[in-house]
């Protein structure tokens, strides 16, 4: 019997290619055979840092479709053109690297959502499929609940809730605000896109979730697909990172006391505006902590923030990317302020560190409910009337945060639960092992 070979497929982003080159690495240890199929887009922006991946990981391409200077920034834009490009073109790679290892063909496609179009050209192949979602559990279950969610009338057609209302998706999962699903910034056309890729997601034999049970018990009892093999944190760095990181912001942290320093950072798509940066860069000067903010060079190099002239920042460093996980665990950082993606989030609980919460789009309001309400590990920053996040409201919970001695508590247990089920016999890893001899 040969060994399994994964073919892993991931939606071009970091927030996809991070977790799903971690799982990479874990199955890679388990003597699994991985090939992983990039766009070439992507391979290219991602390729200087890949050294350490390329020992272990096969590395293939397919052109999404776009001209090299198309903005990628429209997510609109790849989606579909990935899903009118890739599909007939991946038979072919399929058959081209069964060719080269006879013994050891692909015997299991993994994608992450967006992908599904490979979960069907993998079934017409009589290849077996898994979906690995790079969310939190709870906003899969969500996306799953969409067809009972519009037959009981809470939202209609195009995914807008009918009234603001509390809803339970299980008897034992925390109640949610409607106006909080995470498809509440798609327009119609992402939302049926949404629909219809739920819909492929079925032919996926595994929901592969990157999280714990302990973290969202309850949501396991959706579906008998939802399996968590979380938290994936198999390297301390994302080797796969679009941006170059700033590895002097570890020597800088080495110089700041324990506990003392707030990490701001908004993962790789969310984008505030002028007015919205400019309250930011005044409330960490306004809280007076020594800060770490990532500045992030726009997708399309369209947004280019100006610093508002009271600004000092004298006690703060900016950087446009950094190694996060390691930042996370350095002992130098207090607290996250963060748009809760949930690589983020995740990453943020494996370190211990509290959250002061700040969710932009999609999954990132129900993360926010998992930090404050359930593991109440963070805070959450409010919004004024304008939606805006005023420079005293950072700097109000920000030492609302630094006093709360049972928050930090907290995090430190939340920590520990999370790391007992990635140890050698933790639900975790049992759940991956088993994973791994089904697709064998
Ligand atoms: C997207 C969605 O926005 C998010 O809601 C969803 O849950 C996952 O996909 P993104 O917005 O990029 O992801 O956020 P997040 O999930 O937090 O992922 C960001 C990744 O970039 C993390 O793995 C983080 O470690 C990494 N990162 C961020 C860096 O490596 N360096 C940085 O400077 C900032």
């Amino acid at each position: 019997m040969g060994i399994p070979h994964f073919l892993v497929i991931p939606y071009p982003i970091p927030g996809h290619i991070n977790p799903l080159m971690q799982l990479c690495h874990v199955l890679a240890k388990h003597g699994c055979k991985i090939t992983f199929l990039n766009t070439e887009f992507s391979h290219k922006r991602t390729n200087n840092n890949n050294e350490q991946s390329q020992e272990t990981i096969n590395f293939v391409t397919l052109p999404d479709g776009l001209e090299p200077e198309d903005d990628r920034s429209d997510q609109k834009k790849v989606l579909f053109s990935i899903k009118r490009n890739m599909p007939p073109l991946l038979p072919k790679l399929i058959e081209e690297v069964n060719a080269l290892d006879d013994e050891n063909k692909i015997c299991c496609i993994i994608v992450t959502f967006n992908m599904g179009w490979a979960l069907e050209v993998g079934h017409n192949l009589g290849i077996k499929g898994v979906l690995l979602w790079t969310g939190s559990a709870t906003s899969l279950a969500f996306c799953y609940s969409i067809p009972k969610l519009i037959d009981d009338g809470v939202i209609d057609s195009a995914g807008i809730y009918t009234k603001d209302q509390e809803i339970q998706l299980s008897p034992n999962m925390p109640k949610m605000d409607t106006k909080n699903v995470p498809w509440r910034t798609f327009d119609k056309i992402i939302f049926d896109h949404l629909a219809q890729q739920m819909q492929t997601m079925k032919l996926g034999h595994w929901w592969l979730c990157n999280t714990t049970y302990d973290l969202e018990h309850a949501t396991f009892s959706i579906s008998p697909k939802f399996l968590p093999i979380g938290p994936l944190m198999e390297n301390d760095s994302n080797k796969s990172s679009f941006w170059q990181e700033d590895m002097t912001s570890l020597d800088w942290l080495d110089k700041q006391p324990s506990q003392s320093v707030v990490y701001v950072s908004f993962g790789s798509l969310a984008v505030m505006d002028q007015n919205q940066f400019n309250e930011l860069a005044l409330g960490l000067d306004l809280l007076d902590k020594p800060f770490l903010w990532v500045v992030r060079p726009s997708n399309d190099n369209k947004v280019n923030y100006a610093y508002p002239d009271e600004f000092l920042g004298t006690k703060g460093k900016i950087v446009s990317w950094l190694p996060q996980k390691k930042i996370l665990n350095h002992p130098a950082i207090a607290c996250f302020i963060s748009h809760c993606g949930w690589n983020s989030t995740i990453e943020g609980v494996y370190s211990g560190i509290p959250f002061l919460c700040w969710p932009f789009a999609t999954d990132q309001f129900t993360n926010k409910s998992y930090i404050c309400d359930v593991g109440k590990v963070g805070f959450e920053l409010d919004k004024d009337e304008n939606g805006i996040v005023l420079k005293e409201e950072i700097k109000k919970k920000g030492e609302q945060l630094f006093q709360d001695q049972d928050i930090k508590e907290r995090s430190l247990k939340l920590k520990e639960l999370t790391l007992e089920n990635i140890v050698e016999d933790g639900k975790s890893s049992k759940n991956l092992q088993n994973f791994i001899n089904w697709a064998m």
